[in-house]
């Protein structure tokens, strides 16, 4: 046994970590030998995709900060640092691709009929995901607060203005008051980077459990 091989024994021996990996990872999948495809891994994307959010997002919030007067300037601060264009480039790029990742994965799961029986639970979290993934978008265009961030966030909170009962009270919730300002952008900050999230990960957690738990759906088989 090699050293590497005899550091692996011993912290499994500690810490049981090859169960653990064969729970996670080393499942079956269907036996439909070339039709589980690429497909699939369009949620693993999407997951992959909010990694690279997360890491690009604490780097970003290291210069970055949240008032009306600072903002601006705090963004174009991060553009002169060494690679804040690139890291602020990869955020955006990233989150886009996010949106559409879950949107294809979504699709897949919906024209595969994987949301069926016993998975409607997989699909009600993945749900929620998919509202979160947008919320993301949405609190985070406001962030560099320049006309475009401004004026897209007022047409957007007027939107959520006009839904029936409860949309007066949702537009006040988001804007923090009656007009869009210091407060309105604290607010989508500390949704973007902390509500946001954690409730990504509570919806990301219990939506893989179910997946593992499961197993994966097998494709619709046409019938002769
Ligand atoms: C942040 C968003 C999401 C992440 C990270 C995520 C992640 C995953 C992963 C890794 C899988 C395993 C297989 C695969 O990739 O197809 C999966 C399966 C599944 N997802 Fe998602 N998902 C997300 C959003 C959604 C949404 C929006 C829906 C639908 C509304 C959804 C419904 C499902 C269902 C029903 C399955 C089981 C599929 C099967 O067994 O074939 N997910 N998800």
């Amino acid at each position: 046994m090699s050293r590497y091989e005899s550091l692996l024994q011993e912290l499994d021996e500690r810490c049981g970590w090859r169960r653990v990996k064969a729970a996670l990872l080393d499942r079956k999948i269907p036996e439909i030998s070339g039709r589980v495809s690429w497909l699939y891994t369009f949620g693993s994307a999407t997951l992959f995709l909010f990694l690279v959010q997360v890491f690009t997002g604490i780097l970003l919030a290291m210069n970055y900060a949240p008032t009306p007067d600072h903002a601006y300037a705090s963004i174009q601060f991060i553009d002169q640092t060494p690679m804040g264009g690139l890291l602020r480039a990869v955020h955006k790029w990233a989150a886009s691709l996010m949106v559409i990742m879950v949107t294809l994965h979504l699709l897949r799961v919906f024209f595969m009929g994987a949301y069926k029986y016993p998975r409607e639970m997989t699909w009600a979290t993945g749900v929620f995901l998919f509202v979160i993934v947008l919320g993301f978008g949405f609190t985070g265009y406001l962030l560099p607060w320049d006309q475009k961030a401004y004026w897209a966030t007022q047409v957007g909170t007027e939107m959520a203005e006009q839904v029936p009962l409860i949309g007066p009270a949702t537009a006040s919730v988001l804007k923090g008051g009656e007009v869009l300002g210091a407060r309105t952008l604290t607010r989508f900050y500390s949704f973007h980077v902390l509500l946001l999230p954690a409730l990504l990960l509570i919806f990301v957690v219990v939506h893989l459990f179910l997946v593992v738990w499961h197993g994966i759906s097998a494709p619709p088989e046409r019938k002769p």
